[in-house]
C-alpha cells in the first residue's frame, strides 16, 4: 500500500524537496491534494506530475488559470480558505504543512483535528496557536512530526527515552549570514543579502528569519509546544557549520545530537517514512573533511530577535502571535525594500510593548489577535515613512 501524501504549499522550498523525495520513491508514496498561494502555473504542473486529484490555489483571482491549466486531467482545481481545508482534510496518511507563514493556521490545524499524521514545517502555526494544537493533537489523535531539522534532530534523540530524563534541550543555529557583521552594517543590508544563507536554501520569509536570529526564536516556541520543555532549560548555540543539528541533555550528563549534511530532505524523509527511514540523495557526511565544529553563544545585542521571541514565550497568552504577526509583516515590508534589516526587530519590539497580552481560547481569537497586529504594524509604519 502506497502511503497517501497531502502536501501544503507544495510549490515552495519544503514543498519541492517533499516532491523530489516522493518521486524518487514512487512505490512508496501517492500525492493526492497539492496547494499554493497564488502560483497556478507551478502548482498544475506538480498536479501533473504526481498525479493528484486535488489542487488548490488560495488566491480566488487565479483559480481561472488553475482550471485552464487543469483542463483534460484527473486533478480537480478549486480555491480560497475553505478549499485549502479541503485539502488538508482529505482522506490521506500524511500531511506536509509547508505553508508559510500564520496563513497556514486554519489548514494545518483542519489536519490536526481531522487526527491525521502530520509533517510539520510550518512553525508559524504551532508558534501562533501551540496551545490550542496540541491539546487539539490529543483530543484527535493527530500525531506531530517535526519537519523543521533542529526539531526533528530532537525529536531523534528523544527516540526511546524518557521525556523525564531530559535535563535541557540545545538548538543549533549557523547564525545566517551575518553572524560577524556588525550592526551598522546590518542596517545597509539588502533583501538580497539577507537571503543568501549560507548553509541552507529555504524559501525568503524563512530566510530573512535566519539573518534577524528571529527564525532561531520562533524555533525555541515551537520547540517549547513540541517538547514541553520551558524557555529556562533551552538554550541556542551557534554552531556555523550546520553539522549538528540540535542536542538533548539528559539528566546523567549525556548529550545526544543528530548530524547530517545541511539538507531539508533529510528530516523531510524522515517525517515521510515515519516510523521507518528511507534512502535520500542527501550528501553523506565526512567528518574527516570537515574537520572542525565550531560553536559560540549568540550575540542578543546585535540580534535582538532572538531575545524578543524567548521574552514573548515566557510571557505567554497573545505575546508569541503579536510578536509573529510583526515580523511577518516587518519582514515583507524589508523584502519590498521598505524598511532596513534592524527596524524588523525594532518594530516587533515596540508592537509587544504595547500588547495587552490576553491569551486565546480559540483559533478565532488566534487570527484576530493576528489580523489586529498586521493592522497595527501597518498603521505604525506608514505613521513613520509619511
Ligand atoms: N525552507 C526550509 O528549508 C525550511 C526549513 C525549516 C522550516 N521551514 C518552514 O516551512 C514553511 C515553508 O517554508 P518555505 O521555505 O518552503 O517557504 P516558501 O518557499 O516561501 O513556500 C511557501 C509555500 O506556501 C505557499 N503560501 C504562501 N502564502 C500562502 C497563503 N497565504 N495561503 C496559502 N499558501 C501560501 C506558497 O505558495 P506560492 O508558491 O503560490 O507563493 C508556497 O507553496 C515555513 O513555515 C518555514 O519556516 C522551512
Amino acid at each position: 500500500m502506497r502511503r497517501k501524501i497531502v502536501i501544503l504549499g507544495a510549490t515552495g522550498s519544503i514543498g519541492k524537496s517533499t516532491i523530489d523525495l516522493i518521486e524518487r520513491s514512487p512505490d512508496r508514496f501517492e500525492v493526492v491534494a497539492v496547494t499554493a498561494a497564488t502560483n497556478s502555473e507551478a502548482l498544475a504542473d506538480i498536479a501533473a506530475r504526481t498525479g493528484a486529484r486535488l489542487a488548490v490555489v488560495a488566491d480566488e483571482s487565479r483559480f481561472e488559470d488553475l482550471s485552464a491549466r487543469l483542463a483534460g486531467t484527473n486533478c480537480r482545481g478549486a480555491s480560497g480558505e475553505e478549499a485549502l481545508v479541503e485539502a488538508a482534510t482529505v482522506e490521506a496518511d500524511l500531511v506536509i504543512a509547508a505553508i508559510v507563514g500564520c496563513a497556514g493556521l486554519s489548514p494545518t490545524m483542519a489536519a490536526v483535528e481531522a487526527g491525521r499524521i502530520v509533517a510539520l514545517a510550518n512553525k508559524e502555526a504551532l508558534v501562533t496557536a501551540g496551545e490550542l494544537m496540541t491539546e487539539a493533537a490529543e483530543k484527535h489523535g493527530a500525531t506531530l512530526l517535526p519537519v523543521d531539522s533542529e526539531h526533528n534532530a530532537i525529536f531523534q534523540c528523544l527516540a526511546g527515552n524518557r521525556r523525564e530524563d531530559v535535563s535541557r534541550l540545545i538548538l543549533t543555529a549557523s547564525g545566517g549570514p551575518f553572524r560577524t557583521t556588525s550592526i551598522a552594517a546590518m542596517r545597509d543590508a539588502t533583501p538580497a543579502q539577507a537571503v543568501a544563507h549560507p548553509n541552507w536554501s529555504m524559501g525568503a520569509k524563512i530566510s530573512v528569519d535566519s539573518a534577524t536570529l528571529m527564525n532561531k526564536g520562533l524555533e525555541l516556541i515551537e520547540a517549547h509546544y513540541l517538547f514541553g520543555l520551558s524557555s529556562s532549560r533551552m538554550d541556542v548555540l551557534i554552531h556555523p557549520q550546520s553539522v549538528i543539528h540540535s542536542l538533548v541533555e539528559y539528566v546523567d550528563g549525556s548529550v545526544l545530537a543528530q548530524l547530517g549534511s545541511p539538507d531539508m530532505r533529510v528530516p523531510i524523509a524522515y517525517a515521510l517514512a515515519w516510523p521507518e527511514r528511507m534512502e535520500t540523495p542527501a550528501q553523506r557526511l565526512d567528518l574527516a573533511a570537515i574537520a572542525k565544529l565550531d560553536f559560540e553563544a549568540p550575540d542578543l545585542e546585535r540580534f535582538p530577535a532572538l531575545r524578543l521571541a524567548r521574552e514573548a514565550l515566557e510571557a505567554g497568552g497573545s505575546a508569541p502571535i503579536v510578536l509573529n504577526a510583526a515580523n511577518e509583516v516587518a519582514v515583507a515590508s524589508f523584502l519590498a525594500g521598505e524598511i532596513r534589516l534592524t527596524d524588523i526587530a525594532a518594530i516587533v519590539e515596540r508592537v509587544l510593548a504595547e500588547n495587552g497580552n490576553a491569551a486565546p481560547s480559540s483559533i478565532g481569537q488566534v487570527l484576530e489577535i493576528d489580523r489586529a497586529t498586521r493592522e497595527h504594524v501597518h498603521d505604525m509604519m506608514k505613521a513613520v515613512c509619511s
